[in-house]
């Protein structure tokens, strides 16, 4: 089986190529022209919005199974390019599946959402299932209830066979800075390494996020590709939300320093999500799925990864 990820240079994409190598897939995956990836493993050279490149990878790989990850996943960078989110996002979906029907229409293609598409969710209709109505409050929460429905009616018109997705919160080593736990784990590190007085600047810790390891994540993206059925929506999050307070104090507890807290309005959102908590009985139900790291594991993995930088 072969199996294409747009997008592998970044964080996601590194883990789920060796999730996919692990289960004897033949992977290959695209990057943008120009942009740096490591030496493991099989890139094109790609850009979302150009479908005459999209085409060539897609006659010369061939591919039994796309992961679409390429896209503008910062909800924080959202807020400063709005167009160029709904762009990558939406229109690079558009011309990916353009692309499948007219090359691979027989591909399975996985389409990758976010929990963001739920936006505001009150406490007490936590944890939120795949009916849940969907209320994005950022830039990029639109961007991915846009790209989704476009999937959807593709799907429809043209018989593809794509799985949709809604991941919660993923982290792990290697995950870029502007996100909170790559955010508050680069902090902590540069302050250990600094002179100066240990202050930490943050944003909003009173939100709550469903946070899964990437590993877990991948997993599931493989499994659903399986198992999967056509043009159904999956939840992928463990199911557990936990205050941002927290995920700052446990960090912070991994560290000889003693570090004080200061807010920055800087860093806080027009909008925030207060909270959101996945239900993920479906995943579980259809595939097997489960957690099998732990969340605070992974978040010491995050901050020895920026230490070692
Ligand atoms: N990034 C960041 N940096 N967030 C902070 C900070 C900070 O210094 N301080 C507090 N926060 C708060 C944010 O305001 C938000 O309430 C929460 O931490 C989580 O922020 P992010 O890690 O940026 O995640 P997100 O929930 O907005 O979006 C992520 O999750 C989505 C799934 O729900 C992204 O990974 C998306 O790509 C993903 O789809």
């Amino acid at each position: 089986m072969k199996a294409l990820i747009t997008g592998m240079s970044g964080f996601v994409g590194q883990y789920l190529q060796a999730e996919l190598k692990k289960c004897g897939y033949d992977v290959a995956g695209t990057c943008l022209p120009n942009e740096k990836h490591s030496d493991n493993g099989i890139y094109y050279s790609m850009n979302v919005l150009n479908e005459k490149e999209i085409r060539n990878v897609l006659t010369n790989f061939c591919p039994d199974e796309i992961y679409h990850l390429a896209g503008q996943s910062s909800v924080a960078l959202s807020w400063e390019k709005p167009k160029f989110t709904m762009d990558i996002n939406v229109n690079g979906t558009i011309n990916l599946l353009k692309s499948v029907k007219e090359i691979v229409p027989n591909c399975k293609v996985l389409i990758v959402g976010s929990s963001d598409e739920y936006g505001v969710v009150q406490p007490e209709e936590c944890p939120v299932n795949e009916m849940h109505p969907l209320n994005p409050v950022s830039p990029y929460g639109i961007s991915k209830v846009t790209q989704e429905r476009f999937a959807q009616i593709f799907a429809k018109a043209y018989d593809l066979n794509v799985v949709l997705v809604r991941p919660f919160n993923h982290i792990g080593a290697g995950q870029a800075r502007g996100f909170v736990v790559s955010d508050f784990a680069a902090r902590i590190a540069e302050i250990e390494k600094s002179s100066k007085e240990a202050v930490m600047k943050v944003g909003n810790l009173h939100s709550f996020r469903d946070f899964t390891p990437v590993e877990d994540i991948v997993r599931a993206y493989v499994l659903l590709l399986q198992k999967g059925r056509k043009g159904e929506i999956y939840n992928v999050g463990s199911g557990v939300a936990l205050e941002i307070q927290d995920i700052l104090e446990t960090l912070i507890s991994y560290s000889d320093k003693h570090i004080k807290i200061q807010t920055d309005v800087n860093l806080y959102r027009p909008i925030d999500v207060p909270i959101v908590k996945c239900d993920n009985s479906k995943l579980k139900s259809e595939t097997g799925w489960s957690v099998q790291k732990e969340i605070k594991e992974t978040l010491l993995d995050v901050l020895n990864y920026w230490r070692s930088k």
